[in-house]
Parts: structure tokens; C-alpha cells; sequence
């Protein structure tokens, strides 16, 4: 029997590999076919963030093309309404790196709170740094979390810090799944936590902002200058989701001016991050990582595996992941 034809955009994880090679016939970049393959592939595998929209926004050059699967849960790279219109369907492999995100944001809320970082960055830089001049940061024991999206990050981050700090979680996601809120209730008891639709009380109440949504035209920008002159001047941001939902200039002037003690951001509105672009934001006091939540090896193993079969399973006329 002939095999699918799969391009995959990006390099596959080692027992990814083998499982796709087993039954794809599989078009690599390295191969000679890669320059041809929108005419020939029924199947794209790809956890681009920024190659993949350029490479899957052509829809029309594409004669067999059924499916797209992206490693990893965000699809906001790809045109989903062009692919849709052409009939092709895209997956995705939510859940895995969920619990993975979470702990960065995690680290980067701890970094932020206690200015690991930028004190190493001032040690390094020969200044002397003195416990009593109000430099020192703020305990998180007791404080109050707003996460902005309930689904698989937002959720593991919230069970994590309330369980480290006897924090308490402030939810705000319009659009939570019914099997997301019976997760929730289930699993964080109801005295820690309150679900509001006010966006604002969230913003004016938290000790931390965490994001924890998808990038779409209602999110872009959605922390911007005037969010910003609602949180707390001791507010923690972080940014663990998309670049685009916070607006980096408001950001920049808003840490310049004191408006809130500090940010961590693993996403950027251009990445991967360079210093030359970032550098205001990083003088400003922003920890900035290059998008790397997802990255522990055993993260990349599971959701690049899960990528392949997903694609074995719909190319068989199975059932198709994604959410
Ligand atoms: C995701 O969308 O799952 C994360 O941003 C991880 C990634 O794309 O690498």
C-alpha cells in the first residue's frame, strides 16, 4: 500500500521520526522533494510560530493537502480561515505542555516578585546592592493570582500557587469549556478562588496578572496603557501565552513610570526576541525569555509524538484532535 505523502516543516523529534517514517512517505526539509512538496502533500507537520503562516497562507498552490498538524496548542500562526475555506483541517496537541508553561510562569512570577534576575544583572554589572534600599521585592505567601484564561496553563498554574502560597486565584475567561469549570471546582477549593467577568476587578485586585489566553483580534492588546493605570503599583505581570496580548510599549513606559514593580514575558510580538529590539524593555526591568514554556525535551518528545499520531490516526480516516 502506498504511503500518505507529510511534509514536516520543522525537524521531528528522534522517535517522532521513526514513527512518521514508518508511515509517511515523509518529505524532510533537507530532501531534495521539499521545494515541491505544497503540490504533493496530503499531510504538514510543523510547530513553526512564524515560518508556518508563510508556508500554509499559499492554500492555493495546495493540490492534496487534507491536514495540518501543529505541535503544540497555539494556532495562531496559521490562517486558519484560508485553510478552512480550502477544506483542510488542522490539529493541534493540546494539554501536553501544559503543566510545563505553568512552571515557567511559575518561575517567572517568583523572578519577578524577588528580582532574582535583574539583582544578578546589577551584581553582575558591579553595583552594590543594599538590603534596605527598597530593592528587595515582595513575598508571594497569601496573595492574590488573576489568571486571564481558565483552560490547561492557566489551570495548572493556579493549583501550583495556591498550593505553594495559600494563594488565592481570581479567573477571567468568558469562554471556559464546562469541562474546564467542573476541572476548576473539583480541583481548587471554592475559598480560593473567585471567577469574575469583570475584567477590570481582576486588574485592580491582583497582586499578579498572568495571561493565559489564545491571540485573536479580541486579545490583541488587551494590556495596554489603561490596563495598566488599574493594577496595583506592587503588580507582578507575566506573559506566558502570545506577544500580541500585551502592547510592549505601554508595557515599557508602564515599568519606566512605576505603574506596576514588574514583568516576565516568555512571548514577544517578534520572535524569536532579538536584544537589539528588546533592549528598553529588558533596561525597563522586564525578564524576557525567547518562547521557550514548551521547550523541556520530554514536553517536545510527547507533543511532537502526539503531533505524528494524530496525523497517522485522521490519514487513516480516524477521528481528528484538536481543540
Ligand atoms: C503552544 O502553543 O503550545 C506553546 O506556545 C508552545 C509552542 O508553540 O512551542
Amino acid at each position: 500500500m502506498t504511503k500518505p505523502i507529510v511534509v514536516a516543516l520543522n525537524p521531528l523529534h528522534p522517535q517522532a521520526l521513526a514513527l512518521a517514517t514508518e508511515h509517511f512517505d515523509l518529505i524532510l526539509p533537507s530532501s531534495e522533494r521539499f521545494k515541491d512538496w505544497r503540490r504533493h502533500a496530503q499531510g504538514v507537520l510543523t510547530i513553526s510560530r512564524s515560518v508556518a503562516k508563510e508556508d500554509v497562507d499559499v492554500v492555493r498552490e495546495y493540490g492534496k493537502l487534507k491536514y495540518v498538524a501543529k505541535q503544540g496548542t497555539g494556532v495562531d500562526m496559521l490562517d486558519l480561515k484560508a485553510l478552512k475555506d480550502a477544506g483542510i483541517v488542522v490539529m493541534n496537541t493540546p494539554g501536553i505542555n501544559a503543566q510545563a508553561v505553568a512552571e515557567l510562569a511559575l518561575g517567572l512570577i517568583i523572578d519577578v516578585a524577588r528580582k532574582i534576575s535583574t539583582t544578578h544583572a546589577r551584581f553582575y554589572a558591579g553595583e552594590e546592592i543594599h538590603k534596605a534600599d527598597g530593592w528587595g521585592g515582595q513575598t508571594l505567601f497569601g496573595k492574590t493570582i488573576g489568571l486571564i484564561g481558565g483552560g490547561d496553563t492557566g489551570f495548572a498554574l493556579a493549583r501550583m500557587f495556591q498550593s505553594a502560597f495559600n494563594g488565592h486565584v481570581i479567573l477571567y475567561d468568558p469562554f471556559l469549556s464546562t469541562a474546564d469549570l467542573q476541572r476548576w471546582e473539583r480541583d481548587i477549593p471554592p475559598t480560593f478562588i473567585t471567577r469574575t467577568s469583570s475584567f477590570n476587578d481582576l486588574l485592580t485586585q491582583s497582586d499578579i496578572v498572568s495571561l493565559h489566553c489564545p491571540l485573536t483580534k479580541d486579545t490583541k492588546g488587551m494590556i495596554s496603557a489603561p490596563q495598566f493605570d488599574l493594577m496595583k503599583r506592587t503588580a507582578v505581570l507575566v506573559n506566558v501565552a502570545r506577544g500580541g496580548v500585551v502592547d510592549e510599549v505601554d508595557l515599557e513606559v508602564a515599568l519606566k513610570e512605576g505603574k506596576i514593580i514588574g514583568a516576565g514575558v516568555d512571548v514577544t510580538v517578534v520572535e524569536p526576541p532579538s536584544q537589539e529590539r528588546y533592549e528598553g524593555l529588558c533596561k525597563a526591568g522586564c525578564v524576557i525569555t525567547p518562547h521557550y514554556g514548551a521547550a523541556p525535551a520530554d514536553v517536545q518528545e510527547a507533543t511532537c509524538l502526539a503531533m505524528v499520531e494524530h496525523m497517522i490516526e485522521a490519514l487513516r480516516g480516524g477521528s481528528v484532535k484538536n481543540r
